[in-house]
């Protein structure tokens, strides 16, 4: 499988300059790696405001571009202030979008309900989706990761049954929906779980997906937290995880692209 590399940029950086600044040295560096990152799909989560610029950018190159979330009111136009429809990134040049990012559940409340309305309005708009999931520092020393990802996995369980699947064969769905395994208390903080545990995590997401629906092809899980260019190569030794969500570490570009570097050449 196709190892993936994604950059969620988040809140950052602060001026369009600065923006420029990083694809300035992103493309630089990827075009003398560009060989090297051939088993490798690069994609960066610009914040909204940022999409177009960074979409423009990127055309011609093998990096793909992603918005961090998308309204869950409609997928086109409405009365709904603040909120940037999955068609209006869409126009903007994303491919894909994040959903259900934990700092999302956290600030925003994201309910699974909340999340089967953005995932519906995402493949409606022809965008794939990065679904994240994982559990909380007390969820995890409860012991409770498994029961937290059957509830939070529940909603591809739901989309299966969706109207916008009406007429799609299962294969599309696994080439557009992404999962990142993200544990909120690895996130931003160089704590990291070991890869003995992401491995078994993941192998539960796949056979849990599985488990939905004997005919779907396997999902691409990616792992997200604290992941930088010292501790890539061990995640990605781990045949269960299929690349990474990077934060931090994917706004600068020598430590993203040595983190594709290192998937690639697990993956090769
Ligand atoms: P981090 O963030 O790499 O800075 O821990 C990952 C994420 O939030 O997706």
């Amino acid at each position: 499988m196709q190892a993936w590399v994604i950059g969620n940029w988040k809140q950052n950086p602060a001026t369009n300059n600065d923006v420029n600044k990083l694809l300035d040295s992103l493309l630089a560096v990827n075009d003398t790696a560009s060989t090297s990152t051939a088993q490798c799909q690069l994609m960066v989560a610009p914040s909204c405001v940022h999409l177009a610029t960074v979409s423009a950018r990127l055309q011609g190159t093998s990096m793909l571009c992603a918005a961090q979330n998308i309204s869950a009111h409609s997928d086109s136009t409405g009365a709904y202030t603040g909120d940037c429809s999955a068609q209006q990134v869409a126009d903007a040049g994303a491919t894909w979008t994040i959903l259900g990012h934990s700092e999302r559940r956290q600030y925003h409340r994201e309910s699974n309900d909340t999340l089967i309305s953005k995932l519906c309005h995402a493949l409606t708009q022809n965008l794939g989706a990065v679904l994240c999931v994982g559990e909380t520092q007390e969820q995890y020393d409860a012991q409770q990761t498994f029961a937290v990802l059957d509830e939070q996995l529940a909603v591809v369980k739901d989309l299966l049954t969706q109207p916008v699947l009406e007429g799609d064969s299962s294969l599309s769905l696994a080439e557009r929906l992404i999962i990142a395994y993200e544990p909120v208390w690895a996130i931003g903080t160089g704590k990291v779980p070991t890869v003995a545990e992401v491995t078994a995590t993941h192998a539960y997401i796949k056979q849990t997906l599985a488990s939905f629906d004997t005919s779907l092809p396997e999902f691409a899980v990616l792992y997200g937290g604290s992941v930088n260019a010292d501790n890539a190569d061990s995640f990605a030794g781990s045949p269960m995880i299929n690349g990474a969500l990077v934060g931090g570490a994917a706004l600068k570009s020598e430590s993203f692209m040595a983190i594709a570097a290192a998937f690639n050449h697990a993956k090769a």
